[in-house]
Parts: structure tokens; C-alpha cells; sequence
């Protein structure tokens, strides 16, 4: 083999179709193999990129010995275990969020790479949003002073009339159910609200969150709409639109909202977007299929308000969002920026940025969440014990 990274693919859904688009871009990566288990998916996505070798089983990718990073863009409940079996097999791991079902899962897998020696990047593209990483560059430039509330708001996406989403009902089955997404009675917010939390993290100069609050709307008897097919939602009766959290530092807290057709409720604004506020300035800045923050009757990305200063608006030149009707390029240079950052972490042999631990943190915090749901009370991320899930065992 020559002398570029080659990669091998499992999972050729949604995340994998923005995967590909990174390695594909980057001079010293190569998409050698990929793997599905549905051979149709996979025979057409090797024929439409270009791929030369095509497994339908994980094993038999795993025994190639010419792939040296795997990237597992499966449904949830596969991530940790393929995590573990990559990386004994002495592979390098790009693996999409959420990371593991549980703490006990995700240490397990994080044990397996560190003992193995190899790298691994979870997927968490919000840290690899341009907009996101230019609010996070503010804030360690001191812009806002000492960051102290995080304000999120997440408002509908909308999608491209010529999206890349998988409308099938393999994409919706997996989402639905509490094992396989890992959410139990909660899949939505459980595939959801790693990213929230991620973000809620990066923008607080990478301070824990140690308390979360849930604020349910059960039986609210609203009418609510089906979402996208990679978005389900069937939990007529059961919701959490809101989310309160605290840092170890009681003076920094944060909250979480939702209005979105998906819990019947309406916002002009679309897709995620978050406020920092600091001691002495305050950014607001979008995020995934974010549209509509407004300065003086203009479209913007990215406000910074100072004390005493003059305000400055930012727009990034990106090429619009694959899926999402939004000039927040997610769908597009986010993962791409995620994939060259591991190909490159690997190249000059650094630690990636988003690793497994941070990947087993989100999780830990957003089954704080869910805990927090059932038992009615703010619930300490700490307090989630290693083997909790939020299903149960079959
Ligand atoms: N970071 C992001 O922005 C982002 C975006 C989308 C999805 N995701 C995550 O990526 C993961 C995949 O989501 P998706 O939307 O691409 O799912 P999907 O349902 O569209 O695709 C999953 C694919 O995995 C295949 N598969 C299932 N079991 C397999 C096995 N044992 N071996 C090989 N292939 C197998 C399926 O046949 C399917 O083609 C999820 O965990 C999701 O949360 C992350």
C-alpha cells in the first residue's frame, strides 16, 4: 500500500454519506473499504464514492489488514462494542456520537483504546462548527470577560428540499427504540442532548457540568407533529422541553429550551442557537440548522456584544448545510473539519480534542437528564452509577 491513511467505513447511513465527504477532501486519507450490513446500501455507496473494497460484515472489515482507522457511523447501541473491537484489532477510531449506552459500556471501550495505544475521536461536530470554534476563540481571547450562563435555544430544523436524509424505515426503527438509541422512554433528547451538553461545555472553557434539572411536560395534551425521519418522536406524553444545569462553580449555570413543532410549539428562530453570557460582553452565535439571529434587519452567525463597545457581527463563507436550510454549514464543513482533525491528529501523533472520556461525560450527563425526568428532582452527573441505562435490559 502507498503511504496515505486508509480508512474503512461501517454504517453507510447519514453520518456516513458527511463522513466520507472529509476523508475524500483531505490529501492523506483514503477511503479504502467500507461495510454494511444492508449489501444493496452498501454496493451503491461504494459505486457512488469511488470505493474499492466492500464487507457486509464488521469482522471480515476488521481482518484488512490495509485499513488502519475505522469509522463507525452505526446506530447507537453498536458504537462502544465496535469501539473496543477496532481497537483490538490495532486500529485508529473515528466514532459517531453517542458514544455508549452507559458509563460501564463507554469506559470499557475507552479501556480497550488506551490499552491498545490507538487514537479515537467521538464525533461530536458541534466542537467542529466554524461558528462554534470562532465563539470559543472569543471567549479564550477574554472578548466576554469570565463566561458565566449558557443560554440555548432550540428552535425547528428545516430541511432542504434536496436532502441527503435517509427516509427509510431502517433509519426510523433503530432511533425508536429504547435499547438501540439508549433513551429509553427519552430517544429524542438521548441522541440529542450529548451535543447540547458538549456545547454547553466548550463555551465554559471546558468546565464540567456537575447538576442537571429536567423540566417535564407530561400529558400537556398539546398536539405535536411527527419530526424528520432521522427525528422521530413518539412520546406523545412525555417530554422535556426545558433543562436547567450548574457547574461545579455555582456562579456559571446554564439552560436548555425547546420550541419546535416536534413538542407543538412554534419559534421564528431555526435550529440550535446559544448565548454566552460573560462578566463583561456576551456572544450569541448559531449552531446546527441555526437561522435567524438578527442584527440591525441582517442575517448573522455570530453577534459579540461588549460593555462600552461597539457590537461585531460575523458571518462565515461556507458552502450551505447538505441537509438543513441553513447557511450554518453542520452537514458539511462541520463534519469535514471533524474528519480532517482526526487525520491530522493522527499524522503529527496528538491526542484528538473530543476523545472517549468527553464522549462518556455527555452521556453521563445527559442520563443525569434522564434521571432527573423520572425521579422529579435535579439529579448530580455524579450520582448516575457506571452500569445505569435508561432501558432495560430484554
Ligand atoms: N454527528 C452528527 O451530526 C450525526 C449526524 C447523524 C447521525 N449521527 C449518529 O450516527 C449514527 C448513525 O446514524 P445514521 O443517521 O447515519 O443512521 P442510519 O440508520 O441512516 O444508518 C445506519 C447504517 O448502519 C447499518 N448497520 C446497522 N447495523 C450494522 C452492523 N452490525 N454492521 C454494519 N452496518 C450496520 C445500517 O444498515 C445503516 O445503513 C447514530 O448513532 C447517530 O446518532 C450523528
Amino acid at each position: 500500500m502507498g503511504d496515505r491513511i486508509y480508512v474503512g467505513i461501517v454504517g453507510l447511513g447519514l453520518a456516513a454519506t458527511a463522513h466520507i465527504r472529509g476523508y475524500q477532501s483531505h490529501p492523506a486519507a483514503m477511503v479504502l473499504a467500507v461495510c454494511d450490513t444492508d449489501g444493496q446500501r452498501a454496493a451503491d455507496f461504494a459505486e457512488r464514492y469511488g470505493v474499492e473494497r466492500v464487507y457486509a460484515s464488521f469482522s471480515d472489515l476488521l481482518a484488512d489488514g490495509d485499513v488502519q482507522v475505522i469509522d463507525i457511523a452505526t446506530p447507537t447501541f453498536l458504537h462502544a462494542k465496535m469501539t473496543s473491537q477496532a481497537a483490538q484489532a490495532g486500529k485508529h477510531v473515528h466514532c459517531e456520537k453517542p458514544f455508549c449506552r452507559s458509563v460501564a459500556e463507554g469506559m470499557e471501550a475507552v479501556r480497550a483504546v488506551k490499552s491498545a495505544g490507538v487514537k479515537l475521536l467521538v464525533g461530536e461536530t458541534y466542537v467542529f462548527l466554524t461558528s462554534h470554534m470562532k465563539a470559543r476563540a472569543l471567549i479564550e481571547d477574554g472578548a466576554i470577560g469570565r463566561p458565566l450562563q449558557i443560554r440555548q435555544r432550540h428552535g425547528a430544523w428545516r430541511r432542504r428540499a434536496d436532502h441527503e436524509l435517509h427516509l427509510g424505515a431502517a433509519a426510523r426503527a433503530w432511533r425508536l427504540d429504547g435499547a438501540q438509541s439508549g433513551g429509553g422512554r427519552y430517544p429524542w433528547l438521548f441522541d440529542h442532548a450529548v451535543h447540547f451538553f458538549a456545547t454547553a461545555e466548550y463555551f465554559m472553557e471546558d468546565a464540567s457540568i456537575d447538576e442537571v434539572y429536567a423540566v417535564v411536560a407530561a400529558g400537556s395534551g398539546i398536539g405535536r407533529r411527527a419530526g424528520a425521519s432521522h427525528d422521530p418522536y413518539k412520546t406523545e406524553e412525555l417530554d422535556i422541553p426545558i433543562i436547567t444545569w450548574r457547574y461545579a462553580d455555582a456562579e456559571r449555570q446554564g439552560v436548555w429550551m425547546r420550541a419546535d413543532p416536534l413538542n407543538g410549539m412554534y419559534d421564528n428562530m431555526h435550529g440550535l442557537s446559544t448565548t454566552v453570557v460573560g462578566e463583561t460582553g456576551m456572544i450569541e452565535v448559531l449552531g446546527e440548522g441555526g437561522h435567524n439571529l438578527l442584527w440591525e434587519g441582517r442575517q448573522q452567525h455570530l453577534i459579540l456584544h461588549r460593555e462600552g463597545r461597539e457590537t461585531v457581527c460575523f458571518r462565515f463563507d461556507e458552502e450551505a448545510d447538505r441537509v438543513w436550510n441553513s447557511d450554518i454549514s453542520y452537514y458539511g464543513q462541520g463534519h469535514v473539519s471533524q474528519v480532517h482533525h482526526l487525520i491530522d491528529a493522527i499524522l503529527d501523533d496528538r491526542t484528538p480534542r473530543y476523545g472517549g472520556e468527553d464522549g462518556v461525560r455527555a452521556v453521563r450527563t445527559t442520563l443525569a437528564t434522564i434521571l432527573s425526568a423520572e425521579e422529579g428532582r435535579p439529579v448530580r452527573v455524579a450520582e448516575v452509577n457506571e452500569g445505569f441505562a435508561a432501558y432495560a435490559e430484554n
